[in-house]
């Protein structure tokens, strides 16, 4: 597994604990950036990282700000991509099983370290559970290849 995971200034820290749990784990991944806690926009480091899952270069995104919603938001303008924000274990399991999103978004200024790292974990072990919820998918796949 290869993980692309970006931050803006409002989740440096986050991106730390979320890279050391990564080396820890033993999982590869790319920091697409900041890497400084100097004011920049989410976008300029979210959307790229975005482009690179839907390209299909990693597996999944691991995408990092103040809240979460702003890199979701960004994200999800990618074509291909599915970007949830999330703020506890029980919506990471679900997003994974029922939407395959296939990038996590998370908020250091809403999320202690501890959940953060829970809901990653939660996030990179469950798996799509297909059947129904692949249809519900492909509509919006669909609609995406209007
Ligand atoms: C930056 O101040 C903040 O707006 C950003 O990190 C994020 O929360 C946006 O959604």
């Amino acid at each position: 597994m290869i993980l692309a995971v970006a931050c803006d200034h409002g989740a440096v820290k986050l991106k730390a604990a979320v890279t050391e749990y990564l080396v820890t784990n033993g999982i590869k991944y790319k920091d697409f950036g900041t890497f400084s806690d100097a004011s920049c926009d989410y976008s300029d480091f979210g959307i790229p990282a975005a482009e690179a899952v839907a390209r299909g270069e990693y597996d999944f995104g691991i995408l990092l700000c103040g809240t979460g919603i702003g890199m979701s938001i960004a994200a999800n303008k990618v074509k291909g991509v599915r970007a949830a924000a999330v703020t506890d274990e029980f919506s990471a399991a679900a997003t994974r099983a029922h939407n395959d999103a296939n990038v996590l978004c998370m908020g250091e200024r809403v999320i202690g370290t501890g959940l953060a790292l829970s809901i990653l974990e939660k996030f990179l072990n469950t798996a799509f559970t297909g059947g129904r919820h692949a249809q519900r998918i492909g509509k919006i796949s669909d609609y995406e290849n209007k």
